[in-house]
């Protein structure tokens, strides 16, 4: 037996919306036959592209095949079973609260607001309402990431003693070359900045990988003043586009853990994948990817000298053993679509719900204020 989610899909245009929830998760699913759920029954999903620009939608419509598209999205969001939005951040909250209050469920890209009040707002008419809420936690089904957390749950580190992210590459002003982010993420005014948009991914990624952040100490800059947009017409850049963070968490044992994460999108990279972290702990460290992970045990940990005056002749990096998947990781943001579909059909809350994104959103509000007062910043925790 099977039966179909209608899924209003809001923001479907966009960068994210397209790629990664139509092309790589809703369309790959529909292709699939739906999702298979406990008893053995299938759910398939029928997607509603929805947006403002009606020739986009109708011509994306026909390219995938997909029956329909609309640019009414009360009309899309009062015939969905599942409603999901992709689009600009600042309009997000007014369209899961009208999905939320016509009990529809909802998944959703992150961050779910702009301020903590409207985060907290949403997660409060979840719990009132008892729809299913998925926010998109995408880090965490990342192969590279899966693998850092089998890690930890093995305890593989000992002690875990600190953790260091590195993320950012270099993306273009848009004068010579075309900038390959959209450049509202530059204006301030306009929902963009690189703590509103990365905080809440780190809050959850060191949240889902060591423990609760407890404080922040941030410092936040805008390294390139002025950028060119989609026309070609020259902007201020009133967004952070770079954050250098330090956090302090707690993990579920009680020990006190530093994270250290940078983040920018003026850096140009040196690293193995566009994201990296790095767990230390007193039995082993592991560095972690999007995909890949590699780690060293106490045992195979070498002894290196400090001597500046000779030339380094051992090679580090091939003193770690990658860690295996030893199962097939599907793209993440298709793996966390499965099984959001299966709690909506069962009922039940989703893992990565409003709550967690909640406390994301705070997170990002309090590194702004950290680095606008500069001074450390204890975190309070979210009651509903
Ligand atoms: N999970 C992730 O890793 C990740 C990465 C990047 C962005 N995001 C989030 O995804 C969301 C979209 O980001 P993006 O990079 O795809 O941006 P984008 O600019 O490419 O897409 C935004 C979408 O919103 C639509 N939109 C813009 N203004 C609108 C309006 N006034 N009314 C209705 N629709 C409007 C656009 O047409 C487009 O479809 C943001 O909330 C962002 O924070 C998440």
């Amino acid at each position: 037996m099977t039966r179909t989610l209608r899924i209003a899909m809001n923001g479907v245009t966009g960068r994210m919306g397209y790629r990664q929830h139509l092309l790589r998760s809703i369309l790959p699913i529909r292709e699939q036959g739906g999702v298979t759920l406990a008893d053995g029954s299938r759910v398939q999903v029928e997607p509603v592209l929805v947006g403002r620009n009606a020739e986009k939608l109708k011509e994306l419509a026909a390219r995938h095949d997909v029956a329909h598209w609309t640019t009414d999205l009360d009309a899309a969001i009062g015939e969905a079973d599942v409603v999901f939005d992709a689009a600009m951040t600042n309009l997000r909250p007014a369209t899961l609260a009208k999905a939320m209050r016509q009990g529809k469920h909802v998944f959703t890209e992150k961050p779910t607001a702009e301020t903590l009040e409207e985060a907290i707002e949403l997660a409060r008419l979840r719990e009132e309402t008892g729809v299913t809420v998925g926010v998109v936690h995408d880090k965490l089904y990342l192969p590279g990431l899966v693998k850092l957390r089998r890690l930890v749950e093995e305890g593989f580190f000992g002690r875990i003693l600190s953790m260091r992210g590195e993320f950012g590459y270099w993306v273009f002003e848009g004068d010579i070359q075309p900038a390959q982010r959209p450049s509202w993420n530059y204006r301030r005014e306009d929902g963009g900045s690189m703590t509103t948009d990365m905080y809440c991914h780190w809050n959850y990624v060191m949240e889902g990988i060591v423990g609760q952040v407890r404080s922040v100490t941030s410092k936040t800059a805008t390294h390139i003043p002025t950028r060119w947009d989609e026309h070609g017409k020259e902007y201020t850049a009133t967004a952070d586009d770079a954050a250098y963070g330090i956090f302090e968490l707690e993990t579920p044992g009680g020990d006190d853990v530093i994270a250290q994460i940078n983040s920018s999108w003026a850096v140009r990279v040196y690293r193995d994948e566009l994201v990296e972290f790095q767990i230390d702990g007193t039995h082993g460290s592991a560095v972690a990817g999007l995909n890949k992970c590699v780690a060293q045990q106490r045992a195979h940990t070498p002894k290196p000298v400090w001597n500046p005056d000779l030339p380094v002749t051992e090679s580090f990096r091939d003193q770690w053993m990658e860690v295996p998947a030893n199962a097939e990781l599907d793209n993440g943001f298709k793996a966390q679509w499965e099984e959001f579909l299966r709690d909506a059909v069962a009922g039940r809350p989703h893992r990565f719900d409003l709550l967690s994104a909640a406390r994301g959103v705070q997170l990002a509000e309090l590194g702004l204020q950290s680095s606008a007062e500069g001074r450390r910043i204890e975190i309070p925790e979210i009651t509903l």
